[in-house]
């Protein structure tokens, strides 16, 4: 199977601290992710900077729109985004409005799965013309004890059979990837196992050889 993208979140405070990190991992990554911690305390001009240092890499601004889909999704094309997301519990309007907006940038938008969604929805934005989805175990859902299990791992499975491009994300570290190997799964995110790594380089090098291997050989 095709090794997944790594993508590094950068739910960094500020946009110092953030380019700190990039500084170590930023040409070891495929995608650049301006989180959306990042977004709120820095704003677009994160996403500026960042392309602009980062010329060749994929940029993707986690704004995870809930509303007004194209005037949102355009601050951040316009600056330079390939991607950004989209709340699932947008209106559709919401959605195809954004996607309108990615399209005439040359790029795309991923529906963010977390919090409550159903296929119906999946179904819905298949036909409007969605293509990636991010499924996504909250970060204050994992800080209240929720694991990764087999209810994660059948509905992933369905989103594939489904066609979508699957991003898998929320605290995601290397121990967690064989859950997910025997999928094609399309962009792998890691934030914190990365940033907080004590060599955050070593750590993105380290899922790079891990995905390589588990993916490529399955
Ligand atoms: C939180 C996010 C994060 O960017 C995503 O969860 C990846 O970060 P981490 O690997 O630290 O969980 O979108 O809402
Ligand atoms: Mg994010």
């Amino acid at each position: 199977m095709k090794k997944p993208l790594l993508q590094v979140a950068l739910d960094n405070l500020s946009l110092p601290d953030a380019l700190k990190t990039l500084a170590s991992v930023g040409e070891k990554v495929d995608i650049i992710e301006i989180g959306t911690i990042l977004l709120l305390a820095e704003g677009k001009i994160a996403v500026k900077i960042i392309k602009d240092k980062y010329p060749n890499k994929i940029i993707l601004a986690d704004a995870k729109i809930a509303d007004a889909g194209q005037i949102v999704s355009k601050m951040f094309f316009e600056v330079g985004a390939h991607l950004t997301t989209v709340i699932c519990c947008a209106d559709l309007p919401t959605v195809t409005g954004a996607l309108e907006v990615a399209k005439t940038y040359q790029g795309d938008v991923q529906i963010e799965l977390t919090g409550t969604w159903d296929f119906q929805q999946a179904a819905a934005w298949k036909a409007a013309g969605i293509e990636q989805v991010v499924y996504h175990r909250s970060r204050d859902a994992q800080a209240a004890g929720v694991g990764w299990g087999a209810a994660d791992i059948t509905k992933i499975t369905k989103l594939c059979d489904m066609g979508f491009k699957v991003t898998i994300t929320g605290g995601i570290t290397e121990a967690d990837l064989d859950l997910f190997k025997h999928l094609p799964i399309y962009i792998i995110i890691a934030g914190r196992s990365i940033r907080d790594a004590a060599d955050p380089q070593q750590a993105a090098e380290s899922f790079q050889k891990q995905l390589a291997r588990k993916w490529e050989n399955a």
